[in-house]
């Protein structure tokens, strides 16, 4: 039998995070062999099944423990009568297939402790990075004692396995494999549908949302000086989900400090509470500084790719480091000048002064100098832009990308005794030496 081992892919959320949408290109990919457990439903639920991925959303309020990255010894307590019933759910879809893959923390530690009553191998995708700045101790140890039965380990860049031998994390069979994007997405050649988006610097900031996907010219009344200013204004984006770690309350102060400049922040808080209160305190912020008709707030957007394309300048300013950053690399192969934080995943990314920008994290003043440097010499934003763009094609191509991450799994797949994989290959090579 030379038949393909079929794969379960399990993550805890049904929310679209960066994690989820890199797993979406896999299941895409293996659909024919792979199915999808989520512990909750969710717009993931309903992208991997618009995709004909077989998927399972596990409902009910036993979904989920409540356990968050930084969480104590005592919320696992409460947690654990969730957690069994977790494991119970997530064995009993298991059982018919023959590897297990884990793509984030809490799914890591379920996974595991299935995984061993199932008696089946299992690989953990790791999309964190696993330091004090991200999990607590408790969690930290969990992680990495979990992480130690599995059969191969995926870290989404050279930081993030780092940080996992750091924390004490052990596996002979551990590689790094990027996250991949679909380049000619980004290369459109349209005109730009959310020209009208900049019009909003002349109005109330929300013309942003009602412009979505009406050209410039259908906008009311839209005229000439209007749409000169607007385009001459320049407009700042920042990308990804609204969490502290993010540092979205940087730029907000940045922009303080820049008085002819818009900013647009893309992305809403998805996870937890303490997600929920920073963008509540963010959203104070801004008005605080009295800023509130010059930054915008478009929400979660299913497709950033038109407020990729109306922006100058792309920043990221994460706090902590960045375990990969999939809004850097959308942002340079969209030709985008990017500036980024100086830690994790972005130093792997962005070649400074070549193909983008760093700065220091938390660092208002040097985004503020960097920003500045951009706007104050266009043509050398737009060459930073244009190598960042060639450099991404080169190195994050999806099919690249999705070669050496199958090849990976193939390659522990046939290492796994007992694989059917291995049988076939041996099959292969006995008829071959008997000339047969
Ligand atoms: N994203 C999105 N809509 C938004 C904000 C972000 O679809 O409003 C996507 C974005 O295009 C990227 C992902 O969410 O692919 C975020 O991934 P990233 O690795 O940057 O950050 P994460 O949130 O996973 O830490
Ligand atoms: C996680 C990380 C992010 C990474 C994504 C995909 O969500 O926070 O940095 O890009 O996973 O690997």
């Amino acid at each position: 039998m030379n038949a393909a081992q079929t794969i379960l892919f399990v993550d805890q959320t049904g929310e679209l995070g960066g994690a989820e949408l890199c797993l979406a290109d896999l299941a895409v990919h293996l659909r024919q062999r792979c199915s999808v457990l989520l512990f909750q439903p969710g717009p993931f639920e309903r992208l991997l099944k618009s995709n004909e991925v077989p998927t399972i959303a596990l409902a009910g309020a036993a979904g989920n423990p409540k356990v968050e990255k930084n969480s104590g010894f005592a919320a696992y307590l409460s947690a654990f009568p969730v957690f069994v019933s977790l494991v119970v759910r997530v064995a009993k879809a298991a059982r018919q297939f023959d590897l297990l893959y884990a793509n984030t923390p809490k799914a890591v530690v379920v996974t595991a402790v299935v995984a061993s009553i199932l008696r089946k191998p299992f690989l953990v995708h790791l999309h964190d990075i696993i330091d004090a700045s991200h999990f607590s101790r408790i969690n930290r140890w969990l992680l990495v004692l979990a992480a130690r039965f599995a059969s191969g380990i995926i870290a989404n860049s050279a930081a993030t396995a780092e940080a996992f031998q750091k924390a004490g994390g052990k596996s002979k069979n551990l590689k790094v494999v990027p996250n991949g994007f679909c380049v000619h997405r980004f290369r459109s050649d349209q005109p730009d549908p959310f020209d009208a988006l900049r019009l909003a610097q002349g109005r109330p900031f929300d013309a942003l949302r009602l412009a979505q996907g009406r050209p410039f010219d259908a906008w009311p009344d839209s005229s000439t000086s209007m749409k000169r200013l607007v385009r001459e204004t320049p407009l700042v984006g920042m990308f990804g989900r609204i969490t502290p770690w993010k540092g979205q309350k940087i730029l907000v102060q940045a922009l303080a400090k820049l008085p002819n400049l818009i900013a647009v922040i893309v992305g809403d808080a998805l996870f937890t509470e303490e997600d929920r209160r920073y963008k509540q305190e963010l959203v104070e912020l801004t008005e605080r500084l009295g800023l509130a008709g010059r930054v915008q707030f478009a929400g979660f957007q299913p497709d950033i790719l038109p407020f990729l394309r109306a922006v100058d300048i792309v920043v990221h300013c994460s706090v902590s480091p960045e375990p990969f950053g999939r809004v850097i690399v959308e942002a340079m192969l969209a030709g985008k000048p990017v500036i980024a934080a100086r830690s994790g995943a972005p130093l792997e990314i962005i070649q400074h002064g070549i193909t983008g920008l760093l700065v220091t994290p938390g660092d208002t003043e040097e985004l503020v100098r960097a920003i500045e440097q951009l706007l104050d010499d266009r043509s050398w934003a737009e060459t930073l832009a244009t190598q960042g763009r060639e450099s991404a094609t080169q190195r994050y191509a999806l099919e690249t990308v999705l070669a050496e991450w199958v090849g990976f799994i193939d390659q522990i797949e046939r290492s796994l005794p007992g694989s059917r994989r291995q049988m076939s290959c041996d099959w292969a090579a006995k008829s071959t030496a008997t000339g047969a």
